[in-house]
């Protein structure tokens, strides 16, 4: 059963993804469906290697180059694997954007955050640079970071990681995308200012109707956060549901296994994590 995705969001239909050819071909992605709607955070979760970056990346056209991949996903009534190069590149940065957990590996390290936040606003919009500076010091209002205009003529390694990844965060939205897919937006970060970052995603998430895939192995981010939640496990969706349903009463026994494993000290920094009833 097929049906539209919600506006501005994204369905995902029967994607596969495996690398090499024939009988050696290791299947990464295994067939998975899942939906991001628009305004609601989808929470991805799942053990290392159980293929949620790859799923991430295949989203954004970036899977490796010697990958097949198979299904449908959908976007804005196009399907996304179908799509030129060069529209596809288009959709990238623009309308479906990333975070990546290290702030560092999305930002230059020579060029002030006024000139990377305003680049590729500039050359996609062909506003003037007052206009675009303009429109980077509002988002990175709308991120927090202190001192925006002061922020515009820093340098990254000015910022402390939180702070950083506030500005790959105001990078990553100056186009106003409609999705957004958060790899991991916590896990390179000091606990401390972990849960300030969430809250952010949240707010974006309501205040702009943004359709976030956050991705993360930590079900105590999830459990606090997502809307949804999406476990993963070799390459397939075990189990996708409401998260209050998910973290109390997982159907799956792995990711009940993954919900005993859960810290109790908050220690995730997702301070309303919910235990469970594993006690
Ligand atoms: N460039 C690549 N080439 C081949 N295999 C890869 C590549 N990147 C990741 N993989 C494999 O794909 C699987 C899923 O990886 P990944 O999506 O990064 O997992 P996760 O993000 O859940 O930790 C793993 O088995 C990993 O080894
Ligand atoms: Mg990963």
């Amino acid at each position: 059963m097929s049906q539209p995705s919600a506006s501005g969001g994204l369905g995902i239909r029967d994607l596969t993804l495996s690398i090499g050819r024939g009988e050696k071909a290791k299947r990464i992605l295994r067939g998975i469906s899942l939906d991001v709607p628009a305004g609601r955070i989808t929470g991805l979760a799942g053990e290392s290697g159980s293929g949620k970056t790859m799923t991430g990346m295949t989203v954004l056209g970036l899977q490796p180059e010697q990958a097949t991949v198979g299904g449908v996903i959908e976007f804005d009534g196009r399907n996304l694997l179908e799509l030129p190069t060069k529209k596809l590149n288009t959709l990238r940065g623009n309308d479906i954007a990333m975070v990546f957990q290290d702030p560092t590996s999305s930002l230059h390290p020579m060029l002030s955050i006024g000139s990377q936040l305003t680049d590729h606003l500039r050359q996609h919009t062909g506003m003037s640079k007052r206009e675009a500076l303009e429109r980077a010091r509002v988002v990175l209002e709308q991120v927090k970071v202190p001192d925006p205009a002061g922020a515009l003529k820093k340098y990254p390694h000015q910022f402390s990681g939180g702070q950083l990844q506030r500005v790959a965060i105001a990078s990553a939205i100056m186009c106003s995308p409609s999705v957004l897919i958060a790899d991991e937006p916590t896990t390179a970060l000091d606990v401390t200012v972990q849960a300030g970052i969430l809250r952010l995603l949240r707010e974006l998430c309501d205040d702009l109707g943004l359709a976030i895939l956050l991705v993360t192995h930590d079900l105590g981010v999830m459990s606090a956060l997502a809307d949804t939640i999406a476990v993963m496990r070799e390459g397939e969706i075990v189990e996708h549901g409401d998260r209050f349903q998910v973290i109390t009463a997982p159907r799956d026994p792995y990711t009940r296994a993954l919900i005993d494993a859960l810290p109790r000290d908050g220690s995730t920094g997702a301070e309303q994590a919910t235990t469970g009833d594993a006690s």
